[in-house]
């Protein structure tokens, strides 16, 4: 199993291209499963989950042509994916496949919506919390289907198709709203989604459904409104810029000290991050192509912090920051509110010097003047990335173990980071 070796201490300066969003391609390639017609999707990043999705949609029937590089080309330009899903071969999504990415669970909107049935496995437990479908399964039945569970498969029926329905959801959940929009497309009639994740992301799946020919309104906002249409068909659409690389990016300079340029970025995306990082002390300037992170000289602010939906500050940064507050000249603390357990991090970071104690959904860091580099090895995808984090300033050798968790969201690490000064590189074995 590969690993990540980083002897932690140089500044970073350059330039970082950011990727197109994991989290907005992942509900765009399961939106070509409403479709007969091609979806083209381009700027899609090149990660171990993007991978796994199209085979699970090839699953499905979906035939995923990707598009070759030119001589020339940027290495980190994303790519074209053209889906086609003319033919539904198999409305069943197995077990073998959705415990690998929970993702996954949301081909069961549109199967049902465009095939009238589908049966999909729940994904079941994970690193991070819980994380029940409840609310997608209460979303579906809302529109009409009839859903029951058999021997951990939901099966979801609606023969005589959808029927647009009034559905508020009773807290936030981008999955939800992900899986509940791609149905209510192909409904009868008119929805309308209250109280529905307004993350980039789910703007970006709007975006492009609505240029499949859907109807939504309301993109942007929490209530969304979508009169259906009996039929979508082929567009292009580029996947918008991924917020969380850029926040990961720009919490790596913080920690290092430096200067870069996240090019590609976009500020608006994730403006309560960059709000926090410049309550730490740290410079964040727009430029023509992205977003300049600097820190010289001045030191790490201590900050206290709360996890929310979008606009608040997102779930998937707080590992990150968690990492950079270690160093901080005073104590942080952090309140997960989106996720019950993940906090996984925490006793690897303590293993690498960190003073940080937890009392529930809150983190109390006491920043240290040293982190020391340690063997590490972290549960999940955004833990993973905070120890890279942390390994970037710690004295000597830091390994990272599990690299896979990382390759499924982040596009080249150990390249991106190294141009721009770090010493890190991936061990194959
Ligand atoms: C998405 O997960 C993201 N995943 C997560 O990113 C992200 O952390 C999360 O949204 C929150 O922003 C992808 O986009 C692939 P939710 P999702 O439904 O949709 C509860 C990463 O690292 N809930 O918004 O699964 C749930 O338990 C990943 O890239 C219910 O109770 O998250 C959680 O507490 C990790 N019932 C809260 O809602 C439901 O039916 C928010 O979850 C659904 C969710």
């Amino acid at each position: 199993m590969d690993s990540i070796r980083i002897v932690g201490g140089n500044r970073l300066t350059g330039t970082i291209p950011v990727s197109g969003a994991k989290n907005a391609a992942l509900p765009l390639m399961t939106a070509s499963l409403l479709t007969g017609e091609t979806l083209t999707l381009e700027n899609m990043p090149a990660l171990a989950d993007v991978k796994l999705l199209g085979d699970i949609l090839g699953n499905h029937g979906v035939d995923l042509t990707v598009g070759g590089k030119r001589s020339g080309d940027d290495p980190y330009r994303g790519k074209r994916f053209s889906l086609c899903a003319r033919d539904i071969v198999d409305t069943t999504a197995p077990y073998e496949l959705v415990s690998r990415m929970r993702a996954s669970f949301w081909v069961l909107g549109p199967l049902v919506a465009r095939m009238g049935e589908a049966k999909v496995s729940m994904p079941g437990g994970c690193a991070i919390g819980t994380r029940p479908v409840d609310l997608h399964l209460k979303g579906l039945e809302a529109l009409g289907a009839e859903i029951s569970t058999d021997g951990g498969y939901v099966l979801a029926s609606a023969p005589k198709g959808l029927t647009g329905a009034r559905i508020s959801f009773p807290s936030v959940t981008v999955g939800a709203t992900h899986n509940v929009l791609m149905a209510a497309v192909l409904a009868r009639g008119e929805t309308i989604l209250d109280n529905a994740a307004c993350e980039p992301e789910v703007g970006d799946l709007a975006t492009c459904l609505n240029a499949m020919g859907a109807q939504i309104s309301g993109i942007g906002t929490r209530t969304l409104r979508i009169e259906g249409v009996k039929e979508l068909h082929g567009a292009t659409h580029a996947v918008l810029p991924d917020r969380i690389e850029t926040g990961t990016y720009a919490m790596a300079v913080a920690m290092t000290g430096g200067d870069v340029e996240l090019a590609g970025a976009r500020a608006d995306l994730l403006q309560s991050a960059l709000d926090i990082l410049g309550d730490a002390g740290v410079e964040i300037t727009p430029t023509n192509k992205g977003i300049r992170v600097a820190r010289n000289g001045a030191s790490i602010r201590p900050v206290n912090v709360e996890t929310a939906p979008f606009p608040g500050f997102p779930t998937d940064l707080q590992a990150q920051l968690m990492a950079l507050m270690c160093r901080a000249e005073g104590t942080s603390t952090i309140r997960e509110t989106i996720f019950e357990n993940r906090f996984m991090h925490v006793q690897e970071l303590v293993r690498l010097g960190a003073d940080i104690s937890l009392d529930g959904d809150k983190a109390t860091i006491r920043g240290v003047d040293t982190l020391k580099g340690a063997p590490v090895m972290a549960t999940d995808l955004r833990a993973s990335v905070s120890l890279v984090i942390a390994g970037l300033m710690a004295e000597g050798e830091t390994v990272i173990n599990r690299v896979y968790h990382l390759d499924r969201g982040f596009e080249r690490i150990e390249e991106k980071l190294g141009r721009c000064g770090a010493k890190i590189e991936r061990l194959t074995g």
